[in-house]
């Protein structure tokens, strides 16, 4: 066993509510559409101390793959349900895992977010987090009205004044506005709740919020900023990051330039959870780890499915390169920093070996018993610096089995080494996230 600083890191999760394994062996027959599954699961990650969990989520169906729906479909890219409602029965089920669903910027209208935010903040006794994103489709675009998404950098713009808007949104409310004095008669203090009157370039918006200010004030921000106007935003507003990892090197060259970021907008580094996406794979021998990892990652139909997923979210169509051949040069106004990563894992490899390697989301490190793959995550973090790991299954492969591989498995391994988490600390999510 690998003895190193000790220094604690963060485990979450990354999750698409429906469809997941429902070909293989061991899963549901992707027939559960009443959440049930996520809400053991969310017990599950709880009782292995994970810090939080976040639901992704899109608001289209693609035909970039191919020109149609059919790969999109086919392969279960979509369909995928509302994120926001899930969350809320996740957090009835729990009582320390912060719950992070996925909203978009360019689409919910600002003070309709912020009140959704902080409502649910209540439900959950201080545990909500939301996760930021721009968006970063046209077919999205076109199911609200538009014919193309904003330019990538001035969708960050947007989002930057959207953040600005729904902050003061939440501090309309003093924390101690509501007085509920029964000789006077008075629920509210009505000199404690501000009206915001913003006007910027693209919100307006007079405030004050009709909802009581939440437990933590404001949800837990979490935000994935690969490119640079993204890594700006995440440095202003961010609790926690979510990345894709390459290496170790870049890993760190990342996470450094996040906290130099940070302190430049006069915040404390330690103030935003840097957590880098994995999938591992995990058996009881490092031989059936390999063996496993091949017998899902090079089915033809798996491979078809990583592609269809990456035109997805880029909109570039993967069915016209050749699998035998180097990912040509590619740019997208989609998402930038997951391209980026998967170019620089396939770099020297045809498009089959890079998606066999690593999927979408980087395996290649991690396959092995739960005592090989958590040696490899200490020594990792310990070169990186920190914060921590954002596990997500090899694309479909999420079901009870892998789960439990995971919670009782690799995080058991990882507490042995005294570089997780044995026990949460603190009721509210941002209190536990800034622990260590
Ligand atoms: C781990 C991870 C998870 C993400 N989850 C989502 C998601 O659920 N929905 C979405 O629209 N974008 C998602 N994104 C995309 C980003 O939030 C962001 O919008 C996108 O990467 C574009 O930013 P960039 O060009 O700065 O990288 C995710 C990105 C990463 C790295």
């Amino acid at each position: 066993m690998t003895t190193l600083s000790n220094k604690k890191f963060h485990l979450a999760w990354f999750l698409n509510f429906i469809t997941d394994d429902w070909q293989g062996t061991w899963g549901d027959g992707g027939r559960d559409w009443s959440g049930d599954f996520y809400v053991e699961m969310a017990r599950d990650l709880e009782r292995a101390c994970f810090d939080y969990v976040i639901i992704e989520d899109k608001l289209m169906v693609s035909t970039a793959y191919g020109g149609t729906m059919e790969a999109d479909l086919k392969h279960g890219v979509n369909p995928k349900h509302d994120p926001v409602p899930l969350a809320v029965l996740m957090t009835q089920a729990t009582e320390r895992l912060g719950v992070v669903p996925t909203m978009s910027t360019s689409f919910y209208p600002p003070f309709l977010l912020a009140r959704l935010c902080a409502t649910i903040d209540h439900i959950a006794r201080g545990r909500f987090g939301w996760n930021i994103v721009t968006s970063a489709e046209d077919r999205a675009a076109q199911n609200f009205g538009m014919d193309r998404l904003y330019e990538h950098d001035e969708r960050y713009a947007m989002a930057t004044e959207y953040l600005d808007l729904v902050r003061q949104l939440w501090d309309s409310w003093e924390p101690d506005a509501v007085v509920r004095d029964q000789e006077t008669g008075t629920y509210v203090d009505h000199t404690k709740v501000h009206v915001v009157d913003f006007v910027g370039k693209y919100y307006k918006s007079r405030g004050p919020l009709n909802t009581v200010r939440s437990p933590q004030g404001h949800p837990v921000l979490c935000q994935a900023g690969a490119s640079a106007p993204g890594r700006e935003f995440a440095a202003r507003y961010a609790d926690t990051i979510v990345a894709t990892g390459s290496n170790p090197t870049r890993m760190k060259a990342y996470r450094d330039d996040i906290r130099a970021k940070l302190v430049a907008h006069g915040r404390n580094p330690d103030d935003c959870k840097v957590l880098f996406l994995m999938s591992p794979v995990v058996a009881d021998t490092v031989e059936e780890a390999h063996a496993k990892k091949l017998r899902w990652m090079s089915e033809p139909r798996y491979i078809e499915m990583v592609l269809a997923t990456m035109s997805s979210i880029t909109e570039i169509d993967f069915s016209r390169f050749d699998l035998d051949a180097p990912l040509p040069a590619v740019t997208t106004n989609g998402e930038r920093g997951f391209l980026e990563a998967f170019a620089r894992r396939a770099e020297g490899k045809t498009l089959r070996q890079a998606v066999i390697e690593d999927g979408m989301s980087g395996t290649a490190d991690f396959v092995g018993t739960p005592e090989t793959v958590a040696d490899r995550m200490a020594e990792i973090m310990e070169e990186v610096g920190g914060d921590g790991f954002l596990i997500t299954s090899p694309e479909k492969k999420l079901n009870r089995r892998y789960v439990t591989e995971i919670t009782d498995g690799l995080v058991p391994a990882l507490m042995r080494r005294g570089v997780v988490r044995t026990s949460y600390t603190h009721e509210r999510f941002r209190d536990n996230l800034l622990e260590f």
